[in-house]
């Protein structure tokens, strides 16, 4: 199963992570683009742990809302999602997204899939045919009943107005034949599934939201549109279309083989599956309520585990407070702005450093251009220029050579570098990146600090301390080169520099951190390359 441990020398346990699939009806935004990077440096990591990693992101071409986007471009849905598809894909690229695969609900692999879990549910008696009344948003692609529409208009002192409970947008008002599938009777199964696997839903603020959900019970839900023709056709009643989410959720399936006839793709699935999802909060209902139904319905195994992030909000710096980020307030940051301050990587380190990634965070350029000089310029960046020019300096455009037993020397840098592949592990299995990266920063301050006590500048006047200066440097070495391993997975090119720098090139992208991670490997007496500022200082106002 897929959370075994890789063991040295055995397969290696495959972790397959997913990104929700975006809807195509806009751009990629900022939210979309930290959801992504999200996942992208858990799959980096867990590569780099030694696992087989499948990582998918992808979008979501079906329902209302993307046909609705296309029709006000006068374009057919599929030509409207053909051409969003580079804005996506160039900037996953530009970012430095490694998704292994990206799925498209419009791919014939995706028809497939959903075909065969409809037929399977339906043999299993959990579809049945009745006709849905009701409301339904289409900018949330959800259902909502009379009930739950009238209780939020009073309570926002809108009655009689039919907005949607949760964006505020008007409703649609829905009558049609449909097919609805048995999600009452998965209320128990449920419960169980949480109460047994605890951290199935994370963090805990989420999966105590999902748990009452689940408590105040469940309604069969709609799962087929008679009224539209934007979606996959069911296989067994002509002018059914899938419900989108029905249809969006089941991609995770798909890129797995299910459904599919190719050879091998039975056993693809019994490798990859279940997977770790990456979700935002907003759409924690559908992934841990609606989705493990659906699989308990097919009789398949549900999903590993699925991590919900939160919204990024835009720091008023006036107030203090993080608003809604919206075009229509005027107050949304576009990828684009922060690649031109911060550049890919700092961009990937900001994001991933100084948000809480389980809670909501308010983001601001003033903040973003504090981080970058604060940890990037003058800590990471200043401990390479400095250690690499003293070597260069001092042994020749080398690293220095070191005495036989010089890694069991005692030193401060070493002392902050003892165990610290288990602590950023642990930070970072469950997905507490600012944890796992303040690890790695008290180790490049010990570094910085140890510069300035140990004054290697004093040491190479006098010649009788020679050893003790090929000591200094070379334990500042050491200590960049496992620095650049831990930073890895949020900044793999630049760690990919550093470690070229070191003369330790063939060490990029290893898959056994831990083993990578062991003080005393940095390479003797081989040339190092001073090289440019990684992280050339911004100008703040
Ligand atoms: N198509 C569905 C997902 C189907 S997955 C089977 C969908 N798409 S979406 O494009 O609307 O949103 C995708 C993700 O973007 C969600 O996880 C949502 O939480 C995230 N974000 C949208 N705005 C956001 C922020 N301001 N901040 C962080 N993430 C946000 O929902």
């Amino acid at each position: 199963m897929s959370d075994s441990k890789p063991v040295a020398g055995a397969e290696k346990p495959s972790y397959y992570i997913t990104t929700p699939i975006y809807y195509v009806n806009a751009a990629p935004h900022l939210g979309t683009a930290y959801c992504t990077i999200l996942a992208d440096v858990q799959a980096r990591y867990r590569r780099a742990m030694g696992y087989d990693v499948k990582f998918l992101t992808g979008l979501d071409e079906h329902g209302e809302k993307v046909a609705t986007a296309a029709a006000d471009h006068d374009m057919t849905p599929q030509a409207w999602c053909d051409s969003l598809v580079p804005a996506y894909t160039d900037l996953w690229r530009e970012l430095e997204i490694s998704n292994d695969d990206f799925i498209r609900t419009t791919q014939p692999r995706q028809t497939k899939a959903v075909q065969r879990l409809f037929e399977v549910i339906k043999d299993n008696g959990y579809l049945y045919k009745g006709a849905y009344d009701g409301w339904y948003c289409i900018h949330e692609e959800t259902y909502f009943t009379e009930t739950q529409v009238r209780h939020a208009d009073e309570a926002r002192g809108t009655q009689g107005q039919h907005l949607c409970p949760d964006c505020g947008r008007p409703l649609e008002r829905v009558q049609e034949e449909s097919w609805f599938f048995k999600l009452s009777e998965f209320q128990e199964p449920l419960l169980k599934l949480y109460r047994e696997n605890p951290h199935f839903v994370e963090p805990e603020i989420r999966r105590n939201e999902v748990v009452s959900f689940v408590e105040g019970g469940l309604k069969d839900l709609s799962v087929s549109r008679t009224s539209f023709t934007w979606g996959i056709p069911l296989p067994f009643d002509e002018g059914h279309v899938t419900y989108v989410w029905f249809d969006a959720l089941i991609n995770y399936l798909t890129a797995v083989g299910y459904g599919q006839d190719e050879p091998g793709s039975a056993e693809e699935l019994a490798r990859r599956w279940p997977a770790q999802h990456i979700v935002g909060k907003d759409i924690i209902r559908f992934h841990c309520v609606i989705w493990p139904a659906m699989l308990m319905a097919a009789g398949l195994e549900v999903p590993k585990g699925v991590f919900s992030h939160g919204f990024l909000m835009v720091r008023n710096e006036q107030t203090g407070q993080g608003e809604k980020m919206s075009k229509s307030r005027g107050n949304a940051i576009a990828p684009r702005e922060v690649l031109d301050l911060l550049g890919v990587e700092g961009y990937r380190y900001y994001f991933m450093a100084d948000v809480a990634h389980g809670q909501d965070s308010a983001v601001s350029f003033a903040r973003m251009e504090q981080v970058y000089n604060t940890d990037l310029a003058n800590s990471w960046g200043n401990l390479v220029s400095r250690t690499l020019n003293m070597s260069s300096k001092y042994f020749d455009g080398r690293s220095p050579e070191l005495p036989e037993g010089w890694e069991t020397r005692e030193s401060p840098v070493r002392a902050a570098a003892e165990g610290i592949c288990e602590r950023y592990a642990a930070c970072m299995d469950a997905f507490d990146y600012q944890g796992g990266l303040a690890q790695v920063m008290d180790l490049v301050h010990a570094a910085n600090h140890y510069i300035e006590e140990a004054e290697p500048w004093a040491l190479a006047k006098d010649p009788a301390r020679a050893d003790d200066l090929a000591f200094v440097i070379g334990t500042l070495l050491e200590a960049i080169r496992i620095v650049a391993h831990l930073l890895e997975p949020v900044m793999p090119t630049t760690s990919a520099e550093v470690l070229c720098r070191l003369g330790a090139a063939d060490e990029a992208g290893c898959d056994d951190l831990a083993a990578a991670c062991a003080w005393g490997g940095v390479p003797q007496g081989v040339p190092v390359t001073k090289g440019e500022a990684l992280f050339p200082r911004l100008a703040t106002e």
